[in-house]
């Protein structure tokens, strides 16, 4: 593999970036990162989806105009992801023009194909999931089961994309790649949805919608969300129809598109059937996350339970967002819901990232300093157990990316923390300097340090800025892909002076922070 290419969805800009949007930014970056240390080109593109009903109508109640309200916006995940450190490559908002001229393009393709044809039509529209939904869709209340809100009865001529055509081939392709769909237990749900597809409704007619890209050939409709906001993974890379820039040639398709488990139907069927009918070539993996609870509660508005990243930072007073990203990063098996709470995150990441990765650093760096003045001597670099283990655990962890497992694979790295730990205690270096056994103490601190340089490079992709902090005081490269990290970085001389010395991560102390992130 030469590159590797990641998405996330991009998220509707009706409303501000919650937890729940972080969660799958989190997801996609720390991927993206771990990857980052394993191949040489890295691109990940997120960004904000923004035509449709909902934008029309929530901007009209503002009284400004739909571009001036999303512009508003966009800019709120912008901010979010930067403090967020998430390290996109790109961020496409579909009001960027090169995506208005490309999905055009690719409608008028798909009419002259015959794939898209023109259908009078009545249907239960639901403005929450910007989708028709039939009547199998609705629950005992006649209800979309996602919005709990009854779908509006909608007539109108509008393009239909010929979704039938691909069925079968989208089947087979999902029964013939097993790890298309991760978890693989969702392949199963997509299956049923395959079973009772119709054609779809692609445009709205402008007397109904009109915040919407325009067909080309038609000035009557606008286009239907979905292929608006599905062709972002590839408009992003100037994928235009008859113009193909280098970047699309270079990066598509995706290794893995990351997205939330309530539109894994859009992507798995839909977005397939796009590519299909594009005659592109398909996505790997799709990657459908879990949902992100409150105390275990559905986020929602009326419920007053939303928390925004920002929030979470201030409330514990945080100026880095390390904490949340691993606490994130690691809420839920994958594909499983996780839940946030300010206590467990707190306990969390006191216990993980101060008690056994941040403390175990700064007490064997403290130690070389007060018992030998911060130098490694030639005599204490040795061989070790421990990094064999270390070995193992980062052959774990690669295996666990491989499958996206990013939770899987944080439990790993804690494990072997763990292992650290351990023969910390059970080496005692205090008590071998206590004894004069000053060899043996400085093997025991040298062969920590030397596998905290690998347990560096593997909490990269969850907490950039603890493992550069860490790094820094191990002068070690964290550059180092995860296949060439050897066990001699740690090299015979000074090492570390007492004032460089400094804890890692500090502890999220109750006294500073009391306060709930919920606003
Ligand atoms: O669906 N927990 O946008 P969106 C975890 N624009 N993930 C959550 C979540 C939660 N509580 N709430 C939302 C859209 N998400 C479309 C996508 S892609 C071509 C178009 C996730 O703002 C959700 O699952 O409603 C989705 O992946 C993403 O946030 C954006 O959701
Ligand atoms: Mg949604």
């Amino acid at each position: 593999m030469e590159k590797f290419y990641t998405t996330t969805a991009i998220d509707y800009v009706n409303g501000a970036p919650h937890i729940g949007h972080a969660y799958e930014k989190i997801l996609t970056d720390v991927i993206q990162r771990h990857f980052s240390k394993r191949i040489k080109d890295v691109y990940m593109l997120t960004g904000v989806d923004e035509h449709g009903i909902k934008i029309q109508k929530t901007s009209a109640l503002l009284n400004i105009s739909p571009k001036e309200f999303c512009d508003m916006n966009a800019q709120k995940f912008i901010d979010a992801w930067k403090l967020l450190d998430i390290n996109y490559s790109q961020f496409i908002r579909t009001t960027d023009e090169m995506h208005i001229k490309a999905v055009q393009k690719i409608f008028t393709k798909l009419i002259n194909k015959g794939d898209i044809y023109k259908h009078s039509y009545k249907g239960l529209y639901c403005s929450g999931c910007e989708a028709f939904l039939s009547e199998k869709d609705l629950d005992e209340d006649g209800n979309c089961p996602v919005h709990k809100k009854k779908p509006e009865v909608v007539s109108e001529e509008n393009y239909f994309f010929k979704l039938t055509k691909y069925k079968d081939a989208i089947i087979k392709h999902i029964k013939d790649n097993p790890d298309f769909i991760i978890p693989s237990f969702r392949a199963n749900e997509v299956l049923n949805q395959l079973e009772n597809i119709e054609d779809i409704s692609v445009s709205r007619a402008k007397t109904s919608v009109n915040w919407g890209i325009d067909v080309e050939t038609d000035d009557s409709q606008v286009i239907y969300v979905w292929i608006d906001a599905l062709s972002n993974y590839i408009t992003a890379l100037g994928y235009s129809v008859d113009s193909i820039d280098d970047k699309f040639k270079k990066y598509w398709p995706a290794e893995v598109q990351v997205i939330g488990k309530d539109i894994l139907k859009f992507h798995a069927i839909y977005w397939i059937a796009l590519l299909m009918a594009l005659e592109l070539p398909l996505p790997k993996h799709l990657l459908a996350h879990g949902w992100i609870t409150i105390d275990e509660a559905k986020m929602s508005k009326s419920l007053g339970n939303v928390v925004s990243p920002e929030s979470v930072m201030k409330a514990f007073n945080m100026d880095s967002p390390d904490a949340f990203r691993y606490y994130m990063a690691s809420a839920a098996p994958v594909g499983k819901d996780g839940n946030y709470s300010d206590d467990d995150f707190k306990e969390k990441v006191n216990a993980h990232l101060a008690n056994s990765m941040g403390n175990l650093l700064n007490r064997t760096l403290s130690m070389l300093v007060k018992y030998f003045d911060g130098e490694i001597k030639k005599e204490f670099i040795v061989e070790s157990e421990l990094f064999k283990k270390a070995k193992e655990t980062i052959k774990e962890v690669k295996h666990h990316f491989d499958y996206f497992e990013v939770a899987e694979a944080a439990g790993k790295i804690f494990e072997l923390v763990d292992c650290i730990n351990k023969y910390v205690t059970d080496n005692a270096p205090w008590t071998l300097a206590k004894e004069g056994k000053m060899k043996e103490c400085g093997e025991v601190l040298y062969v920590v340090l030397e596998t905290m340089c690998a347990v560096s490079s593997l909490i990269y992709p969850y907490c950039p800025n603890i493992a550069q902090n860490m790094a820094k005081q191990l002068k070690y490269n964290l550059d180092t892909f995860y296949d060439d990290i050897t066990f001699n970085n740690i090299k015979e001389g000074k090492l570390i002076s007492k004032d460089e010395i400094k804890p890692v991560f500090l502890r999220l102390d109750s006294e500073f922070a009391p306060k709930s992130a919920k606003k």
